[in-house]
């Protein structure tokens, strides 16, 4: 069995729901406290154990670079002023992780943004991380418990979570061979955004995935689906006419970042799990209710 030592991270997308801001700054740019959000997923691809790792961006969105990289004259600013803490702060990411980089000309939807990584993977499985699903794992980080399952199944696998039965038409929804309720189960097929009327059940896919490379043959003849987009998961559902696939209930709180709602749930449930913030947030929140 091959190693999952890749990870792609898609960040090519408009982001229409995070209008107006996302004019101008891309969604995984947003902060969560004082962090971009694409940096609390890079580093949970660290911490499951992958070195290399590729993010799919757009032209305008170039900041993203920036923020991997280094920037000199900034850093030289801050060793002309002492500022030592804020120096290594800054440099600590370029040191901890090599990220590479690839375009997505045009945004003909997730399917397609995950073919151009196909020269970077190769013939390996690797992991997948949407560029605005945060997760805070219970005990491993999510990407960590998706490879475990991989390691068990030798198949790709699909992250999942239980979704209210009207939020069905936001993701692409499981359906399991048979009834069981152990947390890794093998499917039978997947759908993008059904009607909840006809929806196989409320097992979304949130945002992780380990795929196999065959993944790349049928995502090159993926024609257009929901929305007019290039489904990924038209092709994952392709794939299984092929290979096994999984779905795995990931152990932990996801948030959707690319929503106002969940962007605003975890800056509060991030700053409340700071030490440095807890007490100022619990004030400000105490003082809402009363
Ligand atoms: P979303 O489904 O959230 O799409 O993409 P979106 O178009 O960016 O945002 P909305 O729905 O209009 O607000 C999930 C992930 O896939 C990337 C996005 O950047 C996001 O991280 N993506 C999506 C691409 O890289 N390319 C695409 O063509 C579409």
């Amino acid at each position: 069995m091959k190693k999952v030592r890749k990870a792609v991270i898609p960040a090519a997308g408009f982001g229409t729901r995070f209008l107006p801001f996302t004019k101008a700054v891309p969604k995984e740019m947003l902060p969560i406290v004082d962090t971009p959000t694409i940096e609390y997923i890079v580093r949970e691809v660290m911490e499951s154990g992958i070195e290399e790792v590729l993010i799919i961006i757009n032209s305008d969105k170039e900041c993203i670079k920036t923020h991997f990289g280094h920037n000199q004259s900034f850093e030289n600013f801050l060793i002309s002023k002492n500022k030592t803490k804020e120096l290594e702060m800054i440099q600590a990411l370029p040191k901890q992780v090599k990220v590479e980089f690839t375009y997505q000309e045009e945004q003909l939807g997730l399917g397609h943004a995950v073919l151009c990584a196909e020269e970077f993977v190769q013939n390996e499985p690797f992991a997948l991380l949407l560029g605005d699903d945060l997760y805070v794992g219970k005990k491993e980080p999510a990407t960590k418990q998706m490879i475990q399952a991989y390691e068990r199944t030798n198949s790709s696998i699909l992250g999942t979570l239980e979704v209210p039965l009207e939020d069905v038409c936001k993701y692409g929804i499981c359906s399991p061979i048979k009834e069981t309720s152990n947390d890794l189960v093998e499917l039978k097929s997947v759908v993008e955004k059904p009607n909840p009327q006809n929806a196989p059940s409320n097992l979304a896919i949130g945002g992780r995935y380990i795929l196999t490379p065959t993944i790349f043959e049928f995502l090159k003849t993926q024609t257009r689906g929901a929305g007019g987009e290039i489904q990924l998961t038209d092709s994952i559902l392709r794939m299984m006419s092929k290979e096994k696939v999984y779905a795995l209930a990931i152990d932990g709180k996801r948030y959707d970042i690319g929503s106002k709602k969940g962007f605003l749930e975890a800056t509060i449930d991030f700053s409340l799990a700071r030490e440095d913030l807890s007490k100022d947030i619990k004030e400000i929140l105490k003082k809402q209710m009363l």
